[in-house]
């Protein structure tokens, strides 16, 4: 069960205002080094913001679009969630192996996620990173992530957006996000990118995965933009070349290659599904049945001319 924000990740956050450094108000009572109901105040323009249930509440919500608050209403829904066993059928896991994968090794390294959900992932990189720092705009998806924390993990919960959220600067080796598709715009995608880049160590890496336009939907002339049937919420599949294209805007080093691959008749034929996928991983064109894009991002560029307005 999560117990309150870390005092020691404090350190990590920026004040949305002007970038300055956040400390606990006076008085805000801290147990065995954690927050769980208080305010930080910004050393520069003082201005409050508070910590929930243990939640850091760096949220703006009325800078959110419409398109990202009709998701958040839905992902703050009370049910919305609540069951994780999806988490362990075959098309999640072939997902997941390869994503942890380009994330090793998590071991002694600082971790942000954005978009971490329920924490499907986030538990996983808890249990071997030194510090996890899991962000949300949805309160109930942060809460359900705090019932699946274990004592010993040294995590900070945040409810913020993603494209606009103070952060200290190379403070991260690893960053992850799984949210890319549903960003509504470009410049959300700019604004999340820029981010991420000034917030990675030098040596550090941001991995994060899109939904893929492959070869099928191109024949079907499904379109790029959609809407998932449940929900509506907002759902870009990208080409490889234009992520690669967008991601190099901020960052030197990118790596972009499809995963969760379906291999035709396998499930029929009783096959084991996930060692399947990620055999096909390494196979050119059977990897374009792959539903998802998983970009390795390293070297943030220094400046860049795509800023986001
Ligand atoms: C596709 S889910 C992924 C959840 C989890 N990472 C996983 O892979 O299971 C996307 C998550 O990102 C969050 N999200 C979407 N847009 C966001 C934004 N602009 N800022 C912060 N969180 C956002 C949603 O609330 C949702 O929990
Ligand atoms: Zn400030």
């Amino acid at each position: 069960m999560y117990t309150g924000f870390p005092t020691s990740l404090l350190t990590m956050l920026r004040c949305l205002r002007d970038g300055g450094a956040l400390e606990l108000e006076a008085g805000t009572p801290v147990h065995d080094g954690r927050v769980q109901r208080g305010n930080l105040r910004c050393h520069a323009c003082h201005v409050l913001y508070p910590v929930e249930d243990g939640i850091v509440k760096l949220l703006d919500p009325s800078a959110l679009d419409q398109e990202s608050q009709h998701e958040q209403a839905l992902r703050d829904q009370p049910s919305a969630g609540d069951n994780t066993s999806w988490e362990q059928l075959p098309w999640s896991r072939m997902e997941v192996e390869p994503t942890l994968a380009a994330l090793q090794p998590l071991a002694g390294s600082i971790v942000m996620e954005l978009g971490c959900g329920g924490g499907r992932y986030t538990v996983l990189m808890a249990d071997q990173a030194a510090a996890v720092m899991a962000v949300d705009f949805s309160h109930a998806a942060l809460k359900k992530l705090g019932t699946r924390v274990a004592s010993h993990w040294n995590i900070g919960l945040v409810q913020a957006d993603c494209t606009r959220l103070g952060l200290a600067e190379r403070a991260f080796d690893r960053i992850l996000s799984t949210l890319v598709s549903n960003l509504p715009s470009p410049a959300h995608r700019y604004a999340m990118f820029r981010l991420a880049a000034d917030a990675l160590a030098p040596s550090g890496r941001f991995v994060f995965s899109t939904h893929h336009y492959t070869l099928a939907n191109r024949f079907r002339r499904v379109p790029q933009a959609g809407r998932y049937h449940d929900g509506g919420i907002f759902c870009y599949l990208f080409r490889r070349r234009e992520l690669c294209e967008e991601t190099q805007k901020y960052f030197c080093g990118v790596q972009c290659r499809p995963i969760q691959i379906s291999v035709p008749f396998a499930d029929r034929l009783g096959l084991p599904l996930v060692a399947l996928s990620r055999a096909a991983e390494s196979f050119p064109l059977v990897d374009q049945l792959g539903q998802l894009l998983l970009v390795t991002a390293t070297d943030p560029c220094e400046t860049t001319a795509y800023e986001h307005a």
